[in-house]
């Protein structure tokens, strides 16, 4: 904690959650943009928030991206875990296998000897097929547990980016530029003003359930996504953020 008084990261977080109006603010040193080992900071610092609010039993659902595989990968085993079971966020929103929330979920799992369950829900189906799938006793059974999460942990992105790395259709990438799209969270494509302007269409929780989940745990840093956090956070201010120095410094001085 002298570390952190000494590096200003005190003054940061206090000046950064007036300014955003967000719940709990934890910066932590460097900017992920330049270097790649803030992530596994930010990683860090999530994990202690999580091990924080946590009891034994309680369903947690995660998101993915590469700041959640950071998450996963400096998550440890706790008695705070103890039959803790991890779940998905949401079903596919047409990321590479490695930055699907099912594959984090399940290493985060196994780092914290906890328990998961995964979502194997294709990401493109047809209405029909899709409506009889969540329908399966196997799927609705996690679909159930999702939905009794205690916590949710999610990254934050730049819309843009998210859809290109997304491979969108070019139908509705044209509609996420054209609405002025600037952050996306778990699928949810943010304007300036924290309006939803695009939404992928999968299972799993859905923005209008983030007000009664007990913790939500936004994990996102450098100084690119500055513009994508503050328009997020509009739109889910009791969050629990965890950032880094770039962004927060980009987010103070704007
Ligand atoms: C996605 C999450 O997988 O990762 C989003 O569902 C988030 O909520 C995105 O916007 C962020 O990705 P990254 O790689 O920048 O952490």
């Amino acid at each position: 904690d002298l570390m952190r008084e000494a590096l200003g990261l005190k003054e940061l977080e206090t000046a950064l959650k007036q300014q955003l109006n967000v719940a709990r603010v934890v910066v932590v040193a460097g900017d992920s943009d330049r270097s790649p080992w803030v992530k596994k900071e930010m990683g860090r610092a999530c994990v202690a928030c999580m091990k924080e609010h946590l009891r034994p039993g309680d369903i947690v659902a995660v998101a993915g991206g590469t700041t959640m595989a950071a998450v996963a990968e400096m998550m440890t085993p706790d008695a705070k875990l103890h039959d803790v079971l991890f779940v998905p966020a949401r079903g596919g929103l047409g990321e590479d296998v490695e930055n699907q929330a099912n594959t984090i979920c399940a290493k985060m799992a196994e780092k914290a000897s906890g328990r998961y369950r995964l979502l194997h829900v294709p990401d493109q189906l047809s209405g029909e097929a899709y409506a009889s799938l969540i329908e399966e006793p196997a799927v609705k059974e996690v679909l159930e547990l999702i939905q009794s999460c205690r916590m949710v942990v999610h990254g934050i992105g730049e819309a843009v980016t998210m859809a290109k790395r997304r491979k969108t259709p070019p139908a509705e990438m044209e509609n996420i530029i054209a609405r002025h799209a600037v952050a996306e969270a778990f699928g949810y494509y943010f304007n300036e003003h924290g309006d939803v302007v695009h939404k992928v269409k999968t299972v799993g929780i859905q923005l209008e359930n983030l007000p009664h989940v007990e913790h939500v745990i936004a994990v996102a840093g450098g100084a690119s996504k500055a513009k994508a956090i503050r328009a997020y956070i509009k739109r889910a201010p009791h969050s629990l953020l965890v950032t880094d120095e770039g962004a927060a410094k980009a987010l103070v001085g704007e």
